[in-house]
């Protein structure tokens, strides 16, 4: 099994380039097959899911070139299915917006149920709302979606119940391409919805609003191959941010929107760290003790719930009491804590909130990576800890975080991969 093995102590310093945007990536990935013509996408991230959903399209009958590790060619054309039977699909979450694109395609999907991180349930009652709107039926056989337009895709209003970034994608992916005027009302804000807009307007949709809370889609007859670049990736971003926070170091995040970057950093210069904007880089520098804040998550442009673990670790070493509220998940995404208590932290969850009373120092310890983010924010408790931390189950994390060892390697960390448990074990003595 992979594991980290992390050092703490180092202060980070130095540049770190960031990467394209996962949570773009993977909703623009499959958008792909309602061109006509083959597409080229660049920036996308080297990491695990993006290979996933390429092999998906493959597996479709797609013709995937990778030109470069940051840049693949697909041809859509051969693509003669409207089932997505990949067992791999199971695995990744995003395999959900086949749904949209084949709806948009041929006018029929069947997926397998969803999967992805684990921390609660996960309902998708918001997208099969909106297809119902646009003249879908569905049904769930054997762990696989189906949704078809019997009679006609076409456009309709569709007021999301809650603000939900699938949802607001999926229905994006099938209406570019129905009858007919579509309006997402209540739709999601983030920087992704307005990334898979540009894609799909590159392409000659009919795409506005996205980034506002009404998305109008006028459907069009065809949609064009194009070459597309993806924004950068926030969390990714705000990761490092916070890493170079915790490590009181002094670090330039390069290649980033600091637009996007805007709740994340009103929340550090709380905290008393030194946050500078340039044009597409942000630089942390944090020369003095961490201050508490409060957190709550909220849907764009509030304080993403994907940065949730890695502020309230930054807060456990803060001075005096935070407290963090989840907001947009179920009280789940605070599991990882249990991990950082074995580190020293004291947290206390009550439901969706968490009361962090600041330590002065965690200390290094055998702990997991419980999903995606709660990893990264382990990654940076173990560059803060006194003392060795070995992480384990590292695959969820580089299902988002592209050459994240190197990266911090470069920034002046102690960290290595290790796949031999054992002599991990011998190491730490
Ligand atoms: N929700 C419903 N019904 C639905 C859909 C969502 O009630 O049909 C609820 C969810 O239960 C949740 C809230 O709406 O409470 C928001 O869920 P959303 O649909 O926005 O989440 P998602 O699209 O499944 C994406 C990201 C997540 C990120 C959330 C929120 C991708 C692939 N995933 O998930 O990212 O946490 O938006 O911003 O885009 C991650 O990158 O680590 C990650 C988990």
């Amino acid at each position: 099994m992979e594991k980290y093995v992390i050092k703490g102590g180092c202060r980070l310093t130095g540049e770190v380039n960031i990467s394209g945007a996962k949570n773009a990536a993977v909703a623009i990935i499959p958008a792909v097959i309602l061109a006509d013509s083959p597409c080229r996408l660049e920036n996308l991230p080297d990491i695990s899911d993006v290979k996933t959903l390429t092999y998906i399209l493959e597996s479709m009958g797609a013709k995937v070139e990778y030109l470069d590790r940051h840049t693949v060619e697909i041809d859509p054309r051969p693509v003669d299915t409207d089932t997505v039977s990949d067992q791999v699909a199971r695995r990744i979450r995003a395999s959900y917006y086949f749904l949209g694109a084949l709806l948009g395609r041929c006018r029929r999907a069947v997926v397998p149920m969803p999967g992805g991180c684990n921390f609660g349930i996960r309902p998708i009652d918001q997208h099969l709302k909106g297809f119902s709107a646009l003249g879908c039926d569905y049904s769930l056989d054997n762990g696989m979606i189906a949704v078809s337009a019997p009679r006609d895709l076409h456009g309709a209003s569709v007021y999301m119940d809650v603000v939900t970034v699938g949802a607001t994608m999926n229905i994006m992916l099938a209406a570019a391409k129905a009858r007919g005027l579509t309006i997402i009302e209540n739709a999601a804000r983030e920087p992704h919805i307005v990334d898979l807009a540009n894609f799909l307007n590159t392409m000659g949709a009919d795409v506005r609003g996205a980034g506002t809370d009404t998305i109008k889609i006028h459907g069009v007859q065809k949609l064009r191959g194009v070459t597309y670049s993806i924004i950068p990736d926030q969390i990714e971003a705000g990761t490092y941010m916070v890493a170079a926070a915790a490590t009181h170091g002094d670090v330039t995040v390069k290649n980033v929107t600091p637009k996007h970057l805007e709740s994340i950093s009103a929340k550090l210069v709380e905290m008393g760290v030194t946050v500078e904007e340039g044009d597409d880089t942000v630089r942390v520098v944090c020369d003095r003790p961490l201050r508490k804040c409060n957190v709550k998550t909220m849907p764009h442009p509030g304080f993403p719930t994907d940065m949730q673990p890695q502020i309230t670790t930054l807060l456990s070493i803060a001075h005096g009491t935070s407290m963090v509220n989840e907001s947009v998940w179920e009280s789940n995404r605070f599991k990882y804590v249990d991990e950082l208590r074995r580190m020293g932290a004291q947290i206390t969850v009550d439901g969706k909130v968490a009361i962090v009373e600041g330590v002065d120092h965690l200390k290094g310890a055998p702990v997991r990576a419980l999903d995606l983010r709660a990893g990264a924010a382990m990654v940076i408790a173990g560059l803060v800890a006194e003392g060795t931390t070995v992480l384990e189950d590292v695959k969820y994390i580089e299902r988002g975080y592209e050459n994240i060892v190197e990266k911090l390697v470069d920034l002046g960390a102690d960290i290595y991969r290790s796949q031999e448990p054992d002599q991990v074990m011998d190491k730490i003595g």
